[in-house]
């Protein structure tokens, strides 16, 4: 296991070993209590209470905020787990066919690695990050180019990253069955264990994740993303964890008790869960904006806790760490979604993220 320093890999379960092998830059002790407005900066370093809690915590970045030294200060202090929001999908990489640019995915990694921190890859299959190119091939050229696909990116990562999100939103959002996509048009319902399979055989060291949206709690899209991975288990598919995105909004969280109970269920089948993508949104939350702000530091902090107290939970990720850089704003209009505010200052929303890593 010579690539994962911090990490061992324990029955396909990231665990972070407490105390050695963290190669984090050195930082100065904070101040006991930092209020809210406190330079990110100068807060009480969240990856060490993420690493006492056995747990990671990370963010989802992009490699043209990490010229940016405010960014790369909080980043590197608070977080020791980096996904890539963008640049490891399919249509940031190879734009043309055959021809493939890992040069951000590869800074991504760079940062990281200076920084003690794990990767997980984002997404080697998602019909979100098809490039332009694919859509007129015929299903023998996309069998081939999916192929390509999945080794050639497998490959150039392979030790480098901890864990693949392979297979992203495959099922439909009512949870009638799949999502008809042009993977599923052309190569079939087989495409999804293809592709694990195929990951697998890229980088056979790193763990493989199915991650889905709206299937936090226990519903019918959750139900089915539970029959999916059950079934690609029991055909021997490897597989070995599963990603809850939790792009939530704080008027109407999941409950902390179907969120707890969908992560057992995962688990009972041998499978390690994430909170993979989590923001939560405010502009609809009625009261003043503290108010609004308090209410999203405790659903923060229930939802990071029910990952603390549940041993198969390994990792809770952030899309993004500061409101400076949402993909919310967006899709949504604009929000305050993460526990950073704009100018890289804590939130009550930190707080809320350090008590449950604290378990208090
Ligand atoms: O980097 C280019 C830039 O050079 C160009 O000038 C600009 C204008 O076209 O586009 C930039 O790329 C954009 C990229 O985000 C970086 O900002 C892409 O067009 C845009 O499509 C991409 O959006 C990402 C989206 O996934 C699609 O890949 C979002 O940042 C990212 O937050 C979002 O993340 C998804 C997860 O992967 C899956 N779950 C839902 C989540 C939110 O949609």
């Amino acid at each position: 296991m010579s690539r994962i320093a911090p990490i061992v890999l324990a029955g396909a379960m990231l665990v972070t070993q407490t105390g050695c092998g963290d190669k984090r830059p050195p930082v100065s002790p904070s101040p006991p209590t930092a209020p809210s407005g406190t330079p990110g900066i100068l807060a009480e370093p969240l990856r060490d209470a993420a690493r006492a809690s056995g747990k990671l915590l990370g963010a989802a970045v992009q490699s043209g905020f990490l010229a940016d030294g405010r960014y790369t200060g909080v980043l590197g202090r608070h977080f020791n787990y980096l996904t890539a929001e963008y640049e490891m999908k399919w249509d940031a990489i190879e734009r043309s066919r055959g021809s493939n640019d890992f040069s951000r995915g590869d800074a991504i990694v760079a940062f990281g690695q200076a920084n003690g921190m794990q990767i997980k890859g984002h997404a080697l299959v998602w019909h979100g990050s098809v490039p332009g190119w694919v859509g007129a091939l015929s299903a023998a050229d996309l069998r081939a180019a999916f192929e390509a696909h999945i080794q050639s990116v497998g490959e150039h990562f392979r030790g480098r990253v901890v864990a693949w999100d392979v297979v992203n939103e495959a099922v439909a959002d009512d949870g009638s069955g799949l999502r008809d996509t042009v993977f599923r048009q052309k190569l079939g319902d087989q495409y999804i264990a293809d592709a694990f399979r195929l990951a697998r055989q890229a980088d056979p060291q790193a763990l493989l994740f199915y991650n889905d949206y709206g299937g936090e709690g226990l519903n019918q899209k959750s139900d089915r993303i539970y029959s999916l991975v059950q079934g690609l288990r029991a055909q021997g598919v490897p597989i070995d964890g599963v990603g809850l995105q939790m792009h939530i909004t704080a008027t109407n969280p999941p409950s902390d008790a179907n969120i707890a109970a969908n992560v057992r269920r995962l688990a009972a089948l041998g499978l390690s869960v994430n909170i993979s993508e989590m923001d939560v949104r405010i502009r609809d939350v009625p009261g003043t904006p503290p108010m609004r702000l308090d209410v999203q530091r405790s659903v923060y902090h229930s939802i990071v806790g029910v990952c603390v107290a549940e041993p198969r939970c390994d990792a809770v990720t952030f899309w993004g760490f500061t409101d400076a850089h949402s993909w919310i704003d967006a899709q949504f209009g604009a929000d305050d979604p993460l526990i950073f505010d704009a100018q890289y200052a804590v939130k009550p929303a930190y707080f809320g993220v350090l008590d449950a890593l604290s378990r208090r």
